[in-house]
């Protein structure tokens, strides 16, 4: 059994991971930690308390950053999560249990210096617990298992960007603290927009989660209804992507995956900003320090669609 750290701003698709995971054998949550991103720092978190009652996780569940590394809050994705960044479903005021006194970052520094070797961090929001959790203890970089991102877009697919022609919006969020958490030297695998947007959860397969998935599947029914209308106003889809699961989904079953290696850069400012860059290995570049000075790291870009559907919907 895999310990993980959930690293989150729920967030629709994140509620959607979570519950995913929590119901993983393979898989034991042993952190929640919240980041600003598809609402404000004190929203997700007030959904991330929220969702360890609905869903039934005994993990701590600690405050992160609600400012990018640059100190910038705001650029939330309200028309996307709802109003409440949970899909506008009814999220009780303050009923939830206790908060961690920890802020994130340093609850996810104290995790992975308590099981050394073991920790799986799955990071599905901006990466700025990440990379200040770096920036206070380097060291945690060589105590990690391995670091699983939902983010960016590397065009696999002709999918290069969510935000921008160029940008994801986990990455575009905080470009500075990607940077720094994909060229560290620990393990990453970059689930980004080449895999997460070629699979749809489509109306037939949402509504056979609600008719039949019992509890968890009528929540999971209501909690995407308001996303779902994003989806087809905004792309004519007659479904959902489900971006964060994929992160979920290579923790439990990574052959499911194709990935590529090679170091990974983001664009930190101009005009693509949020831009995520990979250097594949062999490719017949001179060796620069931009690049070559930095680890590989895994990056997605073959997801067996059908094989991904059929694990969420057994889950
Ligand atoms: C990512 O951005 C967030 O809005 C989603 O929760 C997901 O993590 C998709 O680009
Ligand atoms: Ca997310």
């Amino acid at each position: 059994v895999r310990k993980v750290i959930f690293d989150t701003d729920p967030g629709v698709d994140d509620a959607m991971a979570l519950m995913f995971l929590a119901r993983r054998p393979e898989l034991e949550l042993i952190g929640v930690s919240t980041v600003l991103g598809n609402a404000g720092i004190e929203q997700v978190t007030r959904n991330a308390l929220f969702l360890r009652d609905r869903i039934g996780f005994d993990a701590p569940v600690a405050q992160g950053s609600g400012v990018t590394l640059a100190g910038i809050s705001g650029n939330e994705a309200l028309h996307v999560h709802g109003r409440n960044g949970l899909g506008d479903i009814a999220v009780p005021e303050g009923a939830a249990g206790p908060l961690d006194e920890r802020r994130g970052h340093r609850m996810i520094i104290d995790l992975v210096r308590a099981h050394p070797h073991e920790v799986t961090i799955i990071a599905v929001g901006r990466l700025t617990n990440l990379a200040r959790a770096l920036e206070k203890d380097p060291e945690i970089a060589r105590l990690v298992r391995e670091v699983v991102v939902m983010g960016g877009a590397f065009g696999t697919h002709g999918h290069t960007g969510n935000v921008s022609p160029v940008a994801e919006a986990n990455l575009f969020g905080d470009p500075d603290a990607a940077d720094i958490v994909f060229t560290a030297p620990w393990p990453v695998t970059i689930v980004g927009l080449d895999v997460s947007q070629e699979v749809v959860m489509d109306e037939g397969f949402l509504r056979c989660l609600g008719e039949s998935g019992g509890e968890d599947g009528r929540f999971l029914r209501d909690v995407s209804r308001f996303y779902q209308e994003f989806h087809r106003r905004s792309r004519g889809l007659d479904g959902i992507f489900a971006h964060d699961s994929l992160a979920v989904a290579f923790a439990v079953r990574p052959e499911l995956f194709t990935l590529r290696r090679g170091p990974v850069r983001v664009v930190s400012n101009g005009l693509a900003v949020g831009q995520s860059i990979q250097k594949p290995e062999g490719a017949p570049f001179p060796p620069g320090g931009a690049w070559d000075a930095h680890p590989a790291q895994s990056v997605a870009t073959g997801i067996d669609t059908s094989g991904f559907l059929r694990l969420y919907a057994e889950t």
